[in-house]
Order: C-alpha cells, then structure tokens, then sequence
C-alpha cells in the first residue's frame, strides 16, 4: 500500500470544513488501501482525490484527478464518500469506479469491458509510435494495426501521437469491441481508428490489409491459466479471465501471433508485442528462429526485465 500526504495544491480550494472532511476519509481510505504494482499511478492520496472529484460528479483518471483542486462538496455529495470509499476498500478497482484511465497521455474510458490499461504497457505504445512515424518519414500514407486490443488504448495512443496515420484494431471479446468503439468517439478519432471483432488477425485477413501493415501491436494475454486464480482479487475478480489467460503456458496467442504475423507486416515494418515478466528471453529466442524477421529489439523496463519485443519484417 502507498500512503501519501494529500498536497497543499489539491487542498488548496476548499474551506476547514471541507479539509477536514478530505483528511477524514482520506485517513480512512489510507488505513486499508491495498495498491497493486501494475496501477504505480495509485496511491491513498491520487485515489482520494479521484473519489473526491468523482462525488462532485466528475469523472476523472487518477492521474487528472490529482492535477486539479478540489473543491467543497455540496452535502449530497459529500454522503457519496463512504459509499465510493466502502467500494474502492472492498476492492474494486478505482478505474471501474471513476470509469477513467489515463494511457500515452488519453483520459480513456474504463470498465469490465476490458482491461483496465497498465502503466508498464506505455513503453510498447510509444516505441509502436516512434516506429510508426518513422515509417511516416518515407513518404507512404502508414497502417498500424493492434490486435488484442481490449478498451483501444495502444490503437488510440498510437494514432493520437501520429497524425495521419490509419489504425486498425480488434479484439475477441465483443464487450471489449464496444468499449473501445467507444473510446474511439469519445477522442473523435473515428475518420483514422476502426475496430473490429474477432480472433487475432483474421478480422484483416483481405488483400487490402496483407503485406501492409507498417507496425503491428499487440499486448496479449499472457498469464499461464494456473497462476489466473493467484492473481490478487481486485484483478481476478474485476478484470475478464480473457484478457489474462495465455493459455497452459501463457504464450498460446503469443506463439500464434509470431507465426502469422508476418502476412501482414509489410517488408522492413515491425511486428511489436508485450511479454510478461520472465517471458522475454524465451520469446526473443522463438523469434530469432521464426520464419519472417530480421533485426530483433527487446524493451527493457526500469528493473532491466524484457517487457515488450519489436521484430522487424524481413
Ligand atoms: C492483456 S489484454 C490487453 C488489452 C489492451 N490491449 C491493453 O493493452 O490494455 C488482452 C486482450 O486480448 C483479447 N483476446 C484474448 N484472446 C484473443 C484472441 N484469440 N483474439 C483476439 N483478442 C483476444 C482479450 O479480450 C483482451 O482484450
């Protein structure tokens, strides 16, 4: 658990009776808290401010949340706090109960659609990105698609940080579809960022699409099916077992997608994808001995651990 003072900037704007009230259920919150590693952006403070905001009816990523004041609570609203602080302390997740979580920068919409997106996930986006807008460089109107791409937000962080670009996007599971088509109207990207339903590749799989993809992401399920029921509750019990469950070994799509990858991936583009931690030498070695690619690139993360592989098409 991360137990953090609130900052005189969030206090900033609110009246003693108001403080006082934030400090309570502040200490509250702080008293049971139990944060996760993957969600770094929550702390009993960011989560206060966040239940805070969203009592007052806004809906904010635990990011935002902290970057603006808050202000005094009507009494109606200020009788929502121990409900939204009961919540969060039984272990639902604070993006389920604000809806909202930032990723590469985009204030998303959450749920239990999807996968609520992870921080460590950022470094596969904005490697995807640079590649994507260096492909941009050689003059060709470029393609990505993202494939297990739960609520959008690697398909939207990338086609948000590369004008221009066309981004395809698909998932099995048709509550994630929605999400994510939904996330896609609520950042007006619709004219460059289209969803599809369906496994893997095969939502793509047409002419218009073979040999053309400049970058290739994915972020797929990649927990083996045992260790599923150790994870903590608030991920087991909130988040879908399918954006988890890679299979008896965790790489069931991870292997599928090294193998039909390279349909797709125009020569000299990039086929980029999470690995879970530990995974990485393993499927850096499957990679240098499947058909297809050339230079290969893993990308470490603050600890030195392989987190993400870029693969370039041959
Ligand atoms: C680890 S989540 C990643 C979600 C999102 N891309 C992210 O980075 O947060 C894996 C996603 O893969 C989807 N999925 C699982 N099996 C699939 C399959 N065979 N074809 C397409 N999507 C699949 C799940 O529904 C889930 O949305």
């Amino acid at each position: 658990m991360v137990n953090e003072a609130l900052t005189p900037a969030a206090l900033a704007q609110l009246d003693a009776a108001s403080q006082a009230l934030l400090q309570h259920w502040h200490g509250v919150l702080g008293g049971g808290l139990q944060t996760l590693h993957d969600k770094p952006e929550e702390t009993s403070a960011s989560a206060m401010c966040a239940l805070w905001h969203l009592a007052s009816g806004k809906r904010l990523s635990v990011q935002a949340a902290s970057e603006r004041p808050l202000l005094p609570l009507t009494t109606a609203q200020a009788q929502l706090l121990p409900e939204l602080v009961g919540e969060r302390l039984r272990g639902t997740p604070l993006a389920h109960l604000t809806q909202r979580q930032r990723f590469m920068g985009l204030e998303l919409l959450a749920g239990p659609q999807a996968l609520i997106p992870r921080r460590e996930t950022e470094l596969l986006g904005q490697a995807a990105a640079q590649l994507l807008a260096e492909a941009a460089l050689g003059g060709h109107a470029v393609m990505a698609l993202d494939v297990c791409t739960g609520s959008g937000n690697l398909a939207l962080g990338i086609a948000a940080q590369v004008p221009g670009a066309r981004v395809l996007a698909a998932d099995l599971s048709h509550d994630a579809v929605e999400l994510a088509r939904q996330n896609v109207l609520a950042l007006d990207l619709q004219e460059r960022v289209e969803v599809r339903e369906g496994d893997l590749l095969a939502p793509f799989d047409a002419a218009e699409f073979l040999g053309q993809i400049d970058v290739l992401t994915c972020n797929p399920p990649y927990i083996s099916s045992p260790k599923i029921d150790t994870m903590p509750s608030e991920i087991a019990a909130h988040e879908p077992r399918l954006a988890f469950d890679g299979g008896p070994f965790g790489i069931r799509i991870l292997q599928r997608l090294i193998r039909e990858a390279p349909r797709f991936v125009r020569p000299g583009g990039w086929l980029a994808f999470e690995v879970g931690l530990g995974q990485g030498p393993a499927v850096a070695k499957r990679l240098t001995s499947a058909a297809g690619y050339g230079e290969m690139r893993p990308l470490t993360d603050s600890e030195g651990q392989i987190r993400a592989l870029l693969a370039r098409r041959l």
